[in-house]
């Protein structure tokens, strides 16, 4: 059975698989019953060691709409408390009958070692500063439907906190997958040396020029969690959204027909003005919705669901 830890090397026919059967997922959540049997008899765990609200809400939904059983690990009510290992942990709910672990975890890795220690397939949640392939799945399914599924010639451009975001990283080994063409903005502390290079990316520092001729614009969240008191990496928050926080203003000016996505949460006032958060141009709702669809299908792939339910 397969695992999702990353789209890092993964071959277009994967992206574009999920890409389909999210469409269909979304074909069956928009049913007057939005439910299939297919993963009846299955359970899921959700072991979220990192704070979730969108992410272990609809990997939940999901699961339930497949019919799956799900087992929820809330790290604050746990044995980690009294000193139980990480590891450990894993390890019972293995033996609780865990068929699929879905991860969120601060420690880059976390997913391959857990897959490596358990013998499942192992979905990630998000690891650390690495990667979060469930997100990018459901950003590029709403660019699907934006885009009529075409991705050839399109421009993505990501904006802000790029070096600590794991959500630029998937979407980076996924940009180069289907061919779309990325672009950076971001002040030079919020840019990891060598990465554009990596990836055929353009980098600027001005939010005008990366924005002119952009398809979509992705904003990324500010990490002050991810930075370690290290810094100052900003001179302040009222400078940096002055610089590159995005409005309806500058995008009207700049990039009229792009859309805008935040994989959430937003801080307001800082990467995005509070007129654009769900603003005309705004897709961070769709985004949301779409993904529960986008992790139904990660589900349904990962555990070979019953083709005939
Ligand atoms: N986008 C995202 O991962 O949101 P949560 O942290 O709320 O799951």
């Amino acid at each position: 059975m397969p695992s999702l830890k990353g789209f890092r090397g993964a071959d277009p026919s994967l992206l574009h698989h999920l890409l389909e059967q999210t469409a269909s997922m979304r074909e069956v959540l928009g049913r007057p019953v939005p439910k299939v049997p297919a993963l009846r008899g299955r359970r899921v765990a959700l072991l979220f060691f990192e704070n979730s609200t969108r992410t272990r809400m609809s990997f939940d939904l999901a699961a339930k709409a497949l019919g799956a059983d799900v087992m929820t690990f809330t790290p604050g009510g746990s044995s980690l408390s009294k000193g139980e290992s990480l590891l450990d942990t894993a390890q019972t709910i293995k033996a609780l009958g865990a068929h699929c672990v879905v991860v969120r975890a601060e420690q880059v890795g976390c997913p391959e070692w857990l897959e490596r220690h358990l013998g499942l397939p192992i979905i990630n949640a998000g690891d650390g500063t690495n990667e979060h392939p469930t997100q990018a799945l459901l950003d590029l399914s709403v660019l699907a439907a934006e885009w009529g599924g075409r991705w050839q010639g399109r421009t993505l451009a990501i904006v802000g906190d790029v070096s600590r975001s794991r959500v630029a990283r998937s979407h980076l080994y996924a940009a180069k997958a289907l061919g779309i063409h990325v672009r950076l903005i971001a002040p030079k502390t919020f840019l990891e040396p060598g990465l554009a290079e990596r990836f055929d990316a353009e980098v600027t520092s001005s939010l005008e020029q990366g924005l002119r001729g952009a398809d979509a614009v992705l904003l990324l969240r500010v990490q002050t969690e991810r930075r370690g008191g290290g810094g100052p990496y900003l001179p302040s928050t009222v400078d940096y959204f002055r610089a590159w926080g995005l409005g309806e203003a500058k995008l009207k000016a700049w990039a009229p027909d792009a859309v805008v996505l935040h994989p959430g949460p937003v801080n307001r006032a800082v990467e995005i003005g509070h007129d654009l958060v769900y603003g005309e141009a705004s897709r961070i709702q769709d985004q949301v919705t779409a993904g529960v669809a986008a992790r139904m299908a990660v589900l349904y792939w990962a555990l070979g669901g019953d083709q005939d339910a």
